[in-house]
């Protein structure tokens, strides 16, 4: 008896010791790097960032406060960095980093690892090879109009129910039913039938509110990668979800698996689209209903965010705005915008559009997940004299990384569309390292890093631009246009008449460009609040 109890106590004690042994060289090994004290020596820090719901503007403190330099020490074994070119560098098409553990967390199948989740090179580059057409509009026919449906079901929406009248006042909330548009958009473009956010203006699912159920835990993973081996065990296979539930991620598991089912089988649906795409290219039927999974969680939230912020800035601010709708106003006068819905085409031609759309990206960058890579072997130099050694982790700061003064100008923190657009030669150009066309260059290659880039980039990332370059432009048409949407009691509670009183095809005759709507009595208006 005695005997084993001197075991367990001799390898707890190694245990220990090992623990101690491999902090204090961690610490050791990264102390060219700043960062707050305890990070040398536990992960506690981390979990409190990432927990604080302020984490993006945290590492960016920390970015700055350490030497101002980009990268710094957020634990024992983890870096931060805001440094364009370390990030290109990591995730170049060669590069010896690879993707950390970190990765691992955004395994959703119980048992299957997805194109977000693979930390094997081969494999992935595998997955992302065969599924890369589906993405592009060329396999995908009908994602144009896919979109536009899923647009038109949002204002159908908001007509149907929520016009206010003189005695029933109906707010909505935009920021909700944003979400919703993403969603049917993303479960329409992947595999040819959406959820019905929209059509039940509800979750049917119950799988946002699962969602904010699995943050806690999401967050604790990210710090403490190696719990989810545990959850890993089959014993605790159980608490995760499954196609069999009857809500939340697991109901969406379901009808994705549904979904792929159709596709095969005796008598297959065949339908030009991303399934459609991924199957032609050998994917078969359980490589499918993991894939089909991440398709929605990476393709929802982030276009959504992306969508609200920016709508939110254009809204906020009035000479941004009419400056917006002066270029949508004229831009219908002459004939140049496809009505009821926008053509992505046309709205890349709208310059003023196109810069509110990067400043919305650039202000509020969607994904500030930590995105670790890993430091190869032999180690790298990450800066000029500062050697990290092979298995470090190197987070990316993507809010820092997007208000670097040095490239979008000392009002980097300001949003301001201008900064997108040519600025007339004052002849100081030629200082600015390379003059005009370089600062536009610089600031449009930054701004696309919050695609990621390279081997990991956004696959999605033409869903996602198209999302945008209709969304913005029509939903703020009906805030700009049509007077729909009026700011009442705060900025995020707007105002709108009904849509039989004023409709919602722009058209010249509308209009009176640069004219802002005048408030109308609130109880013939149709209500919206934006939560951010
Ligand atoms: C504004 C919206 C979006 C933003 C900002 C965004 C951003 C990102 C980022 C930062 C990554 C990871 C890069 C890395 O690991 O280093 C990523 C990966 C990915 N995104 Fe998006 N995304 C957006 C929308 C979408 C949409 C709509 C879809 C699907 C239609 C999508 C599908 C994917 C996929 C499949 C990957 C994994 C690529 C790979 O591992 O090779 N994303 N995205």
């Amino acid at each position: 008896m005695l005997s084993v109890l001197s075991a367990l106590v001799l390898v707890l004690l190694s245990a220990v010791t090992f623990f101690i042994c491999r902090t204090l060289r961690q610490a050791e090994a990264l102390q060219n790097f700043g960062g707050e004290w305890s990070t040398k020596y536990s992960r506690l820090w981390l979990l409190w960032a990432n927990s604080s719901g302020k984490m993006n503007t945290i590492f960016t403190v920390v970015n700055d406060k350490y030497g101002g330099r980009p990268t710094a020490r957020i634990a024992p074994h983890m870096l931060i960095t805001r440094d364009a070119e370390l990030i290109k560098r990591m995730n170049a098409v060669r590069s010896p980093f690879k993707r950390s553990e970190w990765y691992t967390a955004l395994r959703l199948h119980p048992t299957r690892d997805n194109i977000t989740s693979v930390t094997d090179e081969s494999v992935h580059s595998d997955i992302r090879n065969r599924m890369s057409p589906g993405y592009s509009g060329k396999e995908n026919t009908h994602m144009e109009s896919d979109i536009d449906h899923r647009l038109l079901d949002l204002f159908d929406l908001i007509t149907r129910k929520y016009s206010s009248t003189a005695q029933n006042f109906r707010p909505v909330d935009l920021s909700r039913i944003i979400t919703y548009f993403t969603l049917d958009v993303i479960s329409t473009v992947a595999f040819g039938q959406e959820f019905g956010f929209l059509k039940s203006d509800s979750d049917p699912f119950g799988y946002i509110a699962n969602l904010k159920e699995f943050l806690p835990a999401i967050i604790v993973f990210g710090a403490y990668t190696e719990l989810q081996r545990i959850l890993r065990l089959p014993i605790f296979r159980a608490i995760l979800p499954k196609s069999t539930d009857k809500r939340g991620l697991g109901r969406v598991m379901g009808f994705a698996k549904e979904r792929v089912e159709e596709r095969f089988g005796a008598k297959p649906i065949v339908r030009q689209d991303m399934l459609g795409s991924f199957i032609a290219r050998g994917m078969m039927q359980a490589e499918l209903e993991s894939e089909t999974l991440t398709q929605i969680t990476a393709g929802s939230d982030s276009t959504a965010s992306a969508l609200r912020m920016t709508l939110y800035f254009i809204t906020t601010n009035p000479a941004v705005y009419t400056r917006l709708l002066d270029e949508i106003t004229t831009a219908i006068a002459i004939g140049r915008v496809s009505r009821p819905i926008i053509r992505d085409a046309e709205a890349r031609r709208l310059p003023y559009l196109q810069a509110c759309i990067k400043e919305g990206l650039r202000m509020y960058p969607p994904v500030t997940g930590l995105l670790a890579k890993e430091v190869p072997a032999e180690g790298a130099e990450l800066e000029p004299g500062k050697f990290a050694p092979g298995g470090t982790w190197v987070a990316w700061n993507s809010w820092g990384l997007q208000r670097n003064q040095g490239i979008f100008g000392p009002d980097a923190e300001v949003f301001r569309p201008e900064r997108w657009l040519p600025r007339e030669s004052d002849g100081q150009d030629k200082d600015e390292e390379g003059g005009e066309e370089r600062r536009l260059e610089r600031m449009t290659e930054t701004v696309g890093l919050v695609f990621g880039y390279g081997r990991f980039g956004c696959l999605g990332r033409g869903v996602a631009m198209m999302e945008l370059n209709k969304g913005i432009i029509e939903v703020s048409g009906e805030i700009l246009c049509f007077s729909r949407l009026m700011q009442c009691t705060s900025p995020w509670i707007y105002s709108a008449l009904p849509n039989d009183k004023m409709p919602r095809c722009c058209s010249a005759s509308t209009y009176k460009p640069s004219t802002p709507p005048s408030p109308s009595p609130r109880s013939a208006l149709v209500s919206f609040s934006i939560r951010i």
